[in-house]
């Protein structure tokens, strides 16, 4: 039996991709490569393609037994899904739909979802539960959101059991220093700050320093991508145990500034970082901090790198000993 993992050669997928892997268990990956990397395919089976297209989808269920399925696949840049909507509407949202039609298909019941905190928008309850209102304020939390309420039903109709996922601000790279954050262009604050103090990049744009938090910039979440990976195996331990669907926020509970992440950025690589400020950037909500009591409580979930430290250490060492990203 396998595990599907789809956009397994992303920054998130690929590192679940190493766990499982390490987990000893068999795993199948799909990802059409638009943002993935081959090179950051450590093992498994691969299939190149879009999950858009059923017929491929097809062939990848009938070649292999797949128990589970875990879906990364998704573009999501929040200021790109501003300026063009229906790329991620079509993309986000119809490629799990095609993948939960072939799931139903072919029997496959467990689904794991990656979700935002972006669903929640400009949420006022400081740190945000999983009960708090949903208003997205950009069309990528929005097709997020959409595909959250779909799976409601598609377990009501078909009985595909789901957890979704909310990640708040994914961070960080593995540990044994093989596989990292590599998007291209960059928009990411931690790996651009990086590339600053690589000498990369002449200094880091701070978007808005008007906001109503204590240093007037945005404050963030930042959580290891080697956590969201335990957590969405625990995720699917739990619904292989025949537990009910639900939905659970992961973070570390303890957000940070802009300003706040420069200056750990400075400290951790001993380089003066050159920053200026520039205006907001559109569809930034002020302030993003997870509750994660839930996933503690009901996965047992125990993230290993609580401070934001140790996080961009993991992510420094990637990006020192891989300065170009994966070879392409
Ligand atoms: N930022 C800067 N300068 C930069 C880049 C980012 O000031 O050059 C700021 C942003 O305005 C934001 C913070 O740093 O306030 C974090 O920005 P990121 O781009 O690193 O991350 P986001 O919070 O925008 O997005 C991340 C994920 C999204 C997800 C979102 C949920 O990348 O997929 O968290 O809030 F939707």
């Amino acid at each position: 039996m396998s595990i599907l993992i789809c956009g397994g050669a992303g920054y998130i997928g690929s590192h679940m991709s190493s766990y499982l892997l390490e987990q000893g268990k068999d795993i199948i990956i799909i990802d059409n490569l638009k943002n993935g990397h081959k090179n950051a395919l450590l093992g498994g089976k691969f299939y190149l393609g879009d999950l858009r297209n059923r017929i491929f989808l097809n062939k990848v269920f009938s070649e292999n037994n797949i128990e589970s399925v875990i879906n990364f696949a998704a573009y999501s840049l929040v200021s790109e899904s501003i300026n063009n909507p229906l790329k991620y509407f079509n993309n986000n949202i119809l490629s799990t739909i095609t993948l939960l039609d072939v799931m139903k298909d072919y029997g496959v019941n467990n689904f794991i979802f990656s979700s935002t905190a972006a669903t929640y928008g400009h949420c006022r309850n400081i740190p945000i539960k999983e009960i708090d209102a949903t208003k997205p304020t950009n069309p990528y939390g929005e097709s997020k959101l959409a595909v959250e309420k779909i799976l409601k039903w598609c377990d009501k109709a078909y009985g595909i059991k789901y957890s979704i996922l909310r990640y708040f601000n994914a961070a960080g790279a593995d540990i044994n220093g093989n596989i990292g954050e590599d998007h291209r262009p960059e928009s990411h604050l931690i790996p651009i700050t990086l590339q600053v103090a690589l000498g990369q990049r002449e200094r880091i744009m701070i978007f808005g320093d008007d906001y109503d938090t204590p240093d007037g910039t945005c404050i963030r979440d930042y959580i290891h991508v080697s956590d969201l990976a335990s957590a969405h195996f625990l995720a699917l331990e739990r619904l292989n145990k025949g537990e009910n669907s639900n939905i659970y926020n992961l973070g570390n509970g303890k957000g940070f500034s802009v300003k706040e992440v420069i200056n750990t950025v400075k400290y951790v690589t001993g380089t003066n970082i050159k920053s200026e400020i520039a205006s907001r950037r559109q569809g930034d909500p002020p302030i993003l901090v997870a509750s994660s009591e839930k996933a503690i409580k009901e996965l047992s979930w125990n993230p290993k790198y609580n401070s934001l430290e140790m996080i961009i250490e993991t992510a420094w060492r990637w990006h020192k000993n891989h300065p170009y990203g994966y070879k392409q």
